[in-house]
């Protein structure tokens, strides 16, 4: 079955029982209502024919009826087709005496003497018992008491269960009426509830559909704070993450399809010298005075080749912890300066000057042969993107022994979205800044990175275009059992 139609069942369901549940109970309470009313009705009667017809002795004893004010009363309640009788002390019928009247058992009349008046709902006995005139009757029969307590008469007038039932009718009509109107409202009040739920429920069920099929920029729109809101709620999540795992699955694909593309590219250029060279050689289409030089240059292209491929076998050994590092406490100030001396050939040529601002009790736990690969890199690149400007090197250890190093230079920069791919394998910001004399490919600083992951440490890079970059290496100290 549709849930549509579950709901509309349970919403009808609790509807219809509480309407039959009211109905029942309105029912019952107006039947009671009714009868109570009639009985004091019919106990105004029993009074007044007694005032008026009822004849007392001054010792408070039954004299006799009388008869003028009884027919004035009879005449009177006729036309209500109410009937009366009068008992005397010795339960016999004092009036009428043609007409059938109902006895009173024993019992009753034990009641009647203790001054309790009787009421009853329908004469069943008197039904089986009378003549053609007489049909069920609601009655009530009261006793009147002298001021000793003695009985005087007892009066019983009953009233035609018709006319109650009359009204009953009446109730129970207007009752059903009530409950037509009521039940088709309740119809659709629940077809109405229950097509909110099921429409919002469907709403996430399109929703997933959509992801199915790969569209994840979904939002199922939430109001409320009910279950239903809070499973849209999650689900909106859910389309969140999975938007971000199909971008970064998207982001893989792309940079492996750059990636196989780079290596093959940067394979490529030094193959195509090498061939080309080595063919001049063969054919002799290279001048005598010219062999040196394209040796020379053959020896640097396979140089170039090698150190690509060992770059990549080198990064992947990193990023796969293949590599095992020998970490031990060293001093920085001397890493740095055996680097510069190294590097002070292309400084020079680039026309940039070294500051140093680090003391030589500044201590770093890493792979010394890994740290001097770091901050070769780092340095390699601020001498090969400045020219004519100044490079510092600064390092300390924090409150926490972390050893902080920073490289900054004042050369040509990065923008914001160069500086989020740096540490990419074959990244190169610009690829107008290549330059072969340092055999560049892009793998330097995706080395590094990895490097500096390794050792549990952080890198970060802050760079303004045009005015100079910053590295910042934090690695941890040794740490205590
Ligand atoms: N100090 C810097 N200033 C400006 N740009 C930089 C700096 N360092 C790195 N970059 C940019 O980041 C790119 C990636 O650097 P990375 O060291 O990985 O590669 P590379 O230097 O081009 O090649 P490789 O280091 O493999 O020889 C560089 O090509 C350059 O565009
Ligand atoms: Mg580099």
């Amino acid at each position: 079955m549709k849930l549509l139609y579950q709901q509309m069942l349970a919403f009808f369901a609790v509807i219809f029982t509480t309407l039959i549940v009211f109905g029942i109970a309105f029912s019952q309470f107006s039947s009671r209502m009714i009868y109570q009313d009639t009985w004091k009705q019919l106990e105004g009667y029993a009074d007044s024919v007694f005032q008026q017809s009822v004849v007392v002795s001054t010792s408070g004893e039954f004299e006799g009826i009388q008869i003028a004010g009884l027919e004035n009363s009879e005449r009177l309640l006729e036309n209500q087709s109410v009937h009366f009788t009068i008992y005397n002390k010795q339960n016999t019928i004092a009036y009428p005496k043609a007409n059938f009247s109902p006895t009173i058992s024993a019992a009753q009349w034990k009641k009647l003497k203790n001054g309790e008046t009787i009421t009853r709902k329908s004469d069943r006995r008197l039904n089986q018992a009378s003549s053609k005139n007489h049909r069920p009757t609601t009655d009530i029969i009261k006793p009147y008491r002298n001021q000793k307590g003695d009985l005087i008469a007892v009066i019983s007038v009953g009233s035609p269960v018709s006319n109650v039932e009359l009204n009953m009718r009446k109730i129970r009509h207007n009752l059903l009426i009530a409950f037509l109107i009521s039940g088709l409202v309740s119809i659709i009040i629940a077809y109405g509830l229950a097509k909110y739920s099921v429409s919002r429920i469907d709403r996430i069920r399109k929703a997933a559909h959509k992801i199915g099929k790969g569209n994840f920029d979904i939002k199922v729109p939430t109001k409320g704070n009910d279950e239903i809101d809070g499973l849209a709620t999650d689900f909106n999540h859910m389309a969140i993450s999975l938007k971000k795992s199909d971008e970064e699955i998207k982001r893989q694909e792309q940079r492996r399809r750059e990636f196989l593309a780079d290596a093959a590219h940067e394979m490529r250029t030094p193959l195509t010298t090498i061939n080309g060279l080595l063919e001049g050689l063969t054919y002799d289409a290279i001048p005598e005075e010219s062999r040196e030089e394209s040796l020379q240059l053959m020896s640097n292209e396979t140089k170039r080749l090698i150190r690509l491929v060992n770059d990549n076998l080198d990064y992947e050994k990193i990023r796969t912890n293949q590599i095992v590092l020998a970490c031990h406490s060293i001093p920085v100030s001397h890493i740095v300066e055996n680097l510069m001396e190294q590097l002070q050939k292309k400084a020079t040529e680039a026309k940039d000057k070294f500051v140093v601002q680090v003391g030589d009790d500044v201590i770093v736990y890493a792979d010394y042969d890994r740290f001097v690969q770091i901050l070769f890199n780092i340095m390699q690149n601020a001498i090969q993107f400045t020219n004519d400007g100044t490079i510092t090197i600064e390092a300390h250890n924090d409150k926490d022994k972390n050893c902080v190093i920073s490289i900054s230079d004042t050369g040509i920069g990065m923008s914001e979205s160069q500086m989020k791919n740096i540490w990419e394998r074959y990244y190169k910001a610009d690829p107008s800044r290549k330059n072969t004399k340092y055999g560049e490919s892009g793998l330097g600083m995706a080395i590094v990175h990895q490097l500096v992951k390794a050792h549990g440490g952080e890198i970060v890079v802050d760079s303004t275009f045009g005015k100079g970059t910053t590295f910042t290496v934090t690695l941890p100290p040794q740490k205590t059992e």
